[in-house]
């Protein structure tokens, strides 16, 4: 918080940001980023240069560090994810998209003859990545709901069998909250006879969701899945973003390398890592447990649904994906979805209603958008 010994553009400059922060918070509805979380006690670790550099499961040179709470965050997740905690290995990221850096890294260092397939609906950093570690790889298209289309991945595939399979599966889409179905999956595997391939599952918002929820579709370990990612400040929340990735021993022993400087084996993508971001993610894992994380995500899913029947009851056709909070519906009335900090794709707008997200916020959200539409009638 500012405060009076500051110089005074100092102190300016940090009274108009929580301004503005506090003024975003309350319209901040387009984004999976929870902003209602306390880490308080935490405050007083800011004082300290920590340093997670090297493998968590590893004692580095550096006692200023977190790996031993970085280890239970991993082992957390392994349990969530029904992995076997002998046969896994993971590490709290910087977010989703290293996470999926991480696992497609580990797909090509299985097979670097590999060809990597994904849907048209995957996140944006993907083509990026594949990019970055020169991949081969094969879009696939999506179904309206933003599921990948399993007969022209039947296609694709039958087409290059001579290739071992590189999928990266949607454990809900970034626009529309899709999951891609594994079990179809594996089955188009089964039909086209085809034993070589690896699966990473990017499930950057909704890995946190579908654990809690009844009846959730099987996307994790048991799913035959190799790796995971998930993003840690979206559905939990928190002020600097993270996530965690899970991935088979077998295939990070392939990269994993020691290294005599940090007393450590390279197993992660940076060198130096973040000791505040797991204390964060185990702090929210101790105090809210896996009940506080059920009740987030009915409050989540209760809001969602609330959005839906409202907008449908105006006239606005809007959906949802099953097990998700993200309400899709279309691209309309420009000045109000920027306000609302609303992501669009083409004719597609979406919100998401995460942990702060309060009926009263759609019903102020749907206010505008009918008010402007009576003040602009045929505008967007
Ligand atoms: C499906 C999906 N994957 C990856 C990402 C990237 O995650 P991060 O922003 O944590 O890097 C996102 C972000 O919205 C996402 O929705």
């Amino acid at each position: 918080m500012p405060n009076s010994s500051l110089p005074p553009n100092v102190q300016a400059r940090l009274e108009a940001l929580t301004e503005q922060f506090i003024r975003g918070v309350e319209q901040f509805l387009g984004y999976p980023c929870n902003a209602r979380f306390d880490y308080r006690p935490l405050y007083p670790f800011l004082s300290y240069p920590l340093n997670n550099a090297g493998d968590p499961f590893i004692d580095t040179h550096n006692r200023l560090n977190t790996h031993d709470i970085e280890r239970q965050v991993v082992y957390f997740f392994a349990e969530l994810f029904h992995a076997r905690r002998e046969a896994i290995w993971g590490y709290v990221t910087g977010g989703g998209t290293e996470g999926n850096l991480y696992g497609l890294f580990l797909g090509r260092e299985q097979y670097p003859e590999g060809i990597v397939y994904y849907s048209e609906d995957s996140h944006y950093s993907i083509p990026k990545i594949l990019k970055l570690l020169r991949m081969r790889q094969r879009q696939i298209k999506s179904t309206a709901s933003g599921e990948m289309d399993y007969g022209d991945l039947a296609r694709a595939l039958n087409g290059r069998r001579d290739a071992p399979a590189i999928v990266l599966a949607n454990i809900g889409t970034t626009m529309k909250g899709a999951v891609d179905d594994l079990e179809r999956i594996h089955a188009v595997f089964e039909s086209l006879s085809l034993r070589d391939y690896h699966i990473h599952a990017d499930a950057a918002f909704h890995g946190m969701i579908l654990p809690f929820v009844d009846r959730p579709p099987v996307f994790d370990f048991q799913a035959g899945i190799d790796s995971i990612a998930v993003s840690g400040h979206k559905m939990l929340g928190a002020p600097v973003p993270c996530g965690v990735v899970l991935a088979k021993k077998v295939h990070v022993r392939r990269i994993a390398r020691m290294v005599e400087y940090v007393g450590s084996l390279d197993s992660t993508i940076p060198g130096s890592r973040s000791g505040l971001t797991p204390l964060m993610l185990w702090y929210a894992i101790e105090t809210l447990g896996r009940d506080g994380f059920r009740a987030l995500t009915a409050h989540c899913l209760e809001t969602a649904e609330y959005a839906v029947e409202r907008f449908n009851g105006v006239g606005i056709s809007a959906w949802r994906n099953p097990h998700s909070p993200i309400v899709v519906f279309p691209r309309m009335a420009e000045p109000v979805l920027r306000r609302w900090q609303i992501a669009v794709h083409a004719e597609t707008a979406h919100l998401v209603t995460v942990g702060h997200v309060e009926k009263r916020h759609i019903d102020t959200f749907l206010e505008e958008i009918l008010n402007h539409e009576s003040d602009h009638p045929g505008h967007p």
